[in-house]
């Protein structure tokens, strides 16, 4: 039985996700996608995963540089989150942010919360692939501040 994409993709859109800037050192200077296809994979070892389409330039710089960031967003980072996901020039994306590259990679000074990765493994996956990060460093922010949320195709949290 064969399923409509667009069906398919509305279905999934009602699984509802945070917002994330994934970012790595390229070899242009820093490179960044949105995404929200992210999940914590393993404990043991600290393991978690992105998914990066094909298409994307972010993953052949990831590819390149052997380490990214996933950079948490917060509830005010929309226009953040529609810079990351345009494709305008790299060095142009990154004009809209504060950033500093530690341990590597380039983390924005918004962000919510960042976690650095070693490159693990990179796995085809249909027309992504799947980049499984071996976590190196983590950064979170003081007190309670609210993430930038996604639920069927829209930011912000349902009803908003
Ligand atoms: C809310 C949202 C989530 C997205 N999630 C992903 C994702 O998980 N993986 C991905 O490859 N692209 C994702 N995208 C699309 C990329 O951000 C977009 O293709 C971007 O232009 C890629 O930039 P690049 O070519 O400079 O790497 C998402 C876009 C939006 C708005």
């Amino acid at each position: 039985m064969s399923v409509d994409p667009l069906a398919y993709r509305a279905a999934v859109g009602h699984f509802a996700t945070g917002v994330a800037v994934v970012t790595c050192d390229g070899p242009h200077g820093p490179a960044g996608l949105t995404t929200n296809a992210v999940s914590s994979l393993s404990m043991e070892p600290l393991l978690l995963l992105v998914c990066f389409d094909n298409a994307s330039r972010t993953l052949p710089a990831v590819r390149g540089a052997g380490r990214f960031a996933v950079n948490v967003l917060r509830a005010d980072g929309e226009e953040l989150a529609a810079v990351f996901a345009s494709k305008r020039l790299q060095a142009e994306k990154f004009e809209a942010v504060t950033h500093r590259i530690e341990h590597g990679v380039p983390v924005l000074d918004d962000a919510l919360a960042w976690i650095a990765c070693d490159v693990h493994e990179l796995v085809p996956a249909g027309d992504h692939t799947i980049g499984i990060g071996a976590v190196t460093h983590v950064w979170t922010a003081d007190g309670d501040p609210a993430p930038l949320l996604f639920y069927r195709g829209r930011f912000g949290p349902p009803g908003a």
